[in-house]
């Protein structure tokens, strides 16, 4: 990959342990350094400012994604012939099989139904007064809701959200949390190809749906593992991210507690606000397919690029005082569900799952408490607790 030598450059790693523990101060540094910075230890380009992050989400004639949207060979080879991993026009042929399942009025029908047992788990673990944020809610609503909407078989579909944990690492440089994740890989995609075949699908399910397009010929019948990957890998790590993130910027403001519990109007609002600050999805990647020139600086065709939704929504040139945690900021220009071609088609169904979440809390919890030290998983590019203890007041 050939870059413009003219580029600011960083010798940082912001896939290391340090900056994985916190990256902010990491990304301050490279939005200070300029629109474009070179990272040298990784040979890509960063971008970490809102404004050129919003160009490349939007442009996907100049940001392409096809040869893949992780920063390591490896990786991009395996997801070749995913969603995320095709420019237009063969991305929207893909995109169409599932646009239907996941548009507002299908959420609709189901959200009663999700609020519901959503609001019967918060109300049994708040009244057990402690419990662990992360295992105990964050995890447990996205894999009850999303494992039958997905529809595989039971065998084996335990382990999709291990496989989905890894999927942030796979993503990375070639460093040894990419390399050890990368099992998982070869496991998932031989699970999809043996086991989710036609005949095993739980009916009604979004894998039934792909099966079914390819039978009608929408889709070729090759595509059909690739694109069930495509939505069992990002459609519950993110979702626990998120709320594992609400619920501790909760613990630690009590203020915007008291704010969200007083007015839950602006449960939205705080929604946006909390992958805003901590975006769940903190990197993925691009190559140019011609210049792209930006203040001043270009960057050539065929460079790989990395963009960091994380910084961008920390931009100081786009948010007043970016690292304050507040519920009613006005921020819906935030990139934490990406923008533009790629947008995360599933982001409705999150918002319904955190919503549901956030109203539940509110009703049944008065103010929180920590009970221990919450601990971090490292993952290269996703932005994730592992434990989260905590006491709810009711
Ligand atoms: C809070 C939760 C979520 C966050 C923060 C999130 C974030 C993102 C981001 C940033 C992208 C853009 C990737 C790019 O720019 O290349 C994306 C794409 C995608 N997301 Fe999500 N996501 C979430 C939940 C979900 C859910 C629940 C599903 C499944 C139903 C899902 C399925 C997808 C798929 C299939 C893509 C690829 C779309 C494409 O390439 O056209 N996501 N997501």
């Amino acid at each position: 990959m050939t870059t413009s030598l003219s580029l600011p450059n960083s010798d940082i790693d912001p896939f290391s342990d340090e900056a994985l523990a916190d990256p902010y101060p990491y990304f301050q540094q490279l939005r200070d350094l300029g629109p474009l910075v070179e990272l040298t230890q990784h040979n890509v380009v960063a971008l970490s400012r809102h404004a050129q992050v919003v160009d490349a989400l939007t442009d996907s004639h100049t940001f392409s994604s096809a040869d893949g949207v992780g920063l390591n060979d490896v990786s991009n080879s395996s997801f070749e012939g995913t969603l995320i991993a095709t420019d237009p026009p063969e991305h929207a042929r893909y995109r169409a099989v599932l646009a239907e399942r996941l548009a507002p009025r299908s959420l609709r029908e189901m959200k009663a139904d999700i609020e519901d047992r959503v609001d019967r788990h918060v109300e049994d673990l708040v009244s057990r007064g402690s419990f662990d944020a992360i295992t105990d809610l964050a995890r447990a609503v996205p894999v009850a809701v999303v494992l039958d909407l997905l529809g595989f078989p039971p065998e084996g579909r335990d382990q999709l959200l291990g496989w989905a944990e890894r999927f942030g690492d796979i993503n990375g440089p070639a460093n040894e949390r990419m390399q050890a994740a990368l099992p998982a890989v070869d496991e998932l995609f031989g699970w999809l190809a043996t086991t989710c075949t036609r005949d095993r699908m739980i009916p009604g399910g979004f894998a039934t749906t792909i099966h079914e397009a390819a039978e009608r010929g929408d889709i070729p019948e090759e595509a059909v593992v690739p694109l069930m990957s495509s939505y069992a890998l990002p459609a519950m790590d993110t979702t626990i991210s998120a709320l594992g993130s609400a619920i501790q910027l909760f613990v630690d403001n009590p203020d915007q507690w008291e704010a969200l519990r007083e007015n839950p109007a602006l449960i939205p609002g705080a929604f946006n606000e909390v992958i805003r600050l901590e975006s769940p999805i903190q990197a993925f990647s691009r190559v140019t397919r011609r210049t792209y020139t930006t203040e001043g600086f270009s960057i050539p065709e065929n460079a790989r690029v990395v963009i960091f939704y994380g910084a961008a929504n920390r931009d100081e040139r786009k948010y007043a005082d970016p690292d304050r945690f507040d519920v009613r900021r006005q921020n819906v220009d935030h990139v934490a569900f990406g923008l533009g071609t790629h947008a995360c088609p599933g982001q409705g169904l999150a918002r319904m799952e955190a919503h549901a979440v956030l109203h539940a809390l509110t009703r049944h919890v008065r103010a929180w408490e920590s009970a221990g030290e919450p601990r971090r998983r490292f993952t290269n590019i996703t932005r994730s607790l592992d434990r989260l203890p905590v006491v709810a007041h009711r």
